[in-house]
């Protein structure tokens, strides 16, 4: 049996969302510009795929921009309100220190151009405290940009409360919510913000397409140029054929926030409790709640993760570190890093994403082979390092 419990990673598509995907590329392959049958067939389709994201984060389809996924949407958002706002004077752009890259590096990326950049810091449960945030935003603040889940560990961010901070400073209120869109009820009007971005293939629709809302009157300048598609926001030939997987996807995702939900929550629940009861020396790295339903991270003394990963997946299981490999060097995650975990804490621990169609069968076999997994390498690291011991 292999089991996949790398959900936000990547999800696997339903059934639902590749027929959808299937039947848009053979059958509706009009341009959506095109006046005649086939590109008002097409246009249709996009309509139709719009008015489903809406329906899912309580928004107008006419706030809805698709893009190329979670990535470009927050390019899209921090870009593209970065420069909107260049004539007023506002310079500060202020994210938390636990963004995914593609928030973390666009605001890099804007420092090398006369934007200053400044991190919310986050304490060890992985929350980022609205008192933070306010002392973060400045009187020239333009932008804050705060995650609404996290994607390593799960935490949900209090975005209403920053979004009245930010807005206290007239700065524009951004979230990622690319890890929490199809996992929890999400509500742009409850949340309070500006710009909201998320992504297919999260929620069990296609790789490579996704969508920012932009509350009506944002100004938001462009960053694809060309064309006058997606009422002049996003240039580009639509990608039918994901954007339909995308509106299939969404949909369900609205049918299965409520007993889906709860069933993963108890799978999760199930795994961690099973692993923290049978494996000595583990621990939930962030707050358990607030947390989307699918997610833990937990923390194994004395093993490498990376070697444990490798372990896992020689048995059939696939999970994930938060630290990447970069030139030969582990890199420890950044978010447990920010949250103020010890060195070796950021080294050691592993998420487990469930989903879908993940299933009490598989919980069972990750609990039953862990303690072995875990006891081997131990072993191994005393052997080769004995006062490795100390560490934890
Ligand atoms: C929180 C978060 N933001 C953004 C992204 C990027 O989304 P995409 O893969 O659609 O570009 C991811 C994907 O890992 C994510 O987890």
């Amino acid at each position: 049996m292999r089991v996949y419990f790398d959900y936000n990673a990547t999800t696997p598509p339903a059934p639902e969302v590749v027929e959808a995907v299937l039947r848009a590329t053979r059958d509706i392959y009009g341009n959506a510009s095109s006046v005649h049958h086939f590109g008002q067939e097409a246009k249709a389709v996009l309509d139709d795929a719009r008015s489903a994201v809406a329906a899912l984060i309580n928004a107008d389809p006419s706030e809805v921009v698709f893009t190329s996924g979670g990535t470009e949407s927050d390019n899209f958002a921090i870009r593209g309100a970065a420069e909107a706002l260049e004539p007023t004077g506002r310079r500060q752009l202020v994210a938390s220190a636990i963004e995914h890259e593609a928030v973390l590096n666009t605001l890099k990326a804007l420092t090398r151009r006369g934007w200053t950049a400044t991190l919310i810091p986050v304490d060890e449960t992985g929350i980022v405290a609205p008192g933070a945030a306010g002392e973060a935003i400045a009187e020239n603040a333009a932008l804050v940009s705060v995650m609404h889940a996290n994607n390593e560990i799960g935490t949900i961010q209090p975005i209403a409360r920053i979004a009245e901070a930010a807005h206290a400073r007239g700065a524009l209120m951004h979230t990622d919510a690319v890890q929490s869109v199809g996992k929890i009820p999400v509500d742009v009007r409850a949340l309070g913000v500006d710009l909201l971005s998320l992504s297919a293939h999260k929620l069990n629709g296609p790789k490579g397409v996704g969508a920012l809302w932009v509350k009506r009157g944002t100004r938001l300048q462009p960053i694809l140029t060309g064309g006058k598609h997606e009422r002049n926001r996003r240039a580009g030939t639509e990608n039918v054929p994901g954007i339909a997987g995308l509106g299939v996807a969404a949909r369900l995702a609205a049918t299965k926030l409520g007993a889906e939900a709860a069933r993963v929550a108890t799978l999760r629940d199930r795994l961690e409790g099973g692993i923290l009861a049978r494996v000595p020396g583990t621990t939930v790295n962030g707050a358990r709640e607030p947390r989307v339903p699918n997610t833990s991270n937990i923390s194994f003394d004395r093993v490498e993760a990376e070697s444990l990963l490798i372990a896992l997946d020689l048995e059939g299981v696939a999970v994930s570190t938060g630290s990447a490999c970069s030139s030969g060097t582990l890199e420890p995650s950044h978010v447990l890093r920010a949250m103020g975990l010890s060195a070796h804490r950021t080294q050691n621990s592993l998420r487990f994403s469930l989903g879908l169609f993940s299933t009490d069968a598989e919980v069972d076999s990750v609990i039953g082979v862990l303690p072995r997994l875990v006891d081997k390498l131990r072993g191994l690291t005393e052997r080769r390092s004995p006062q490795s011991l100390a560490r934890g």
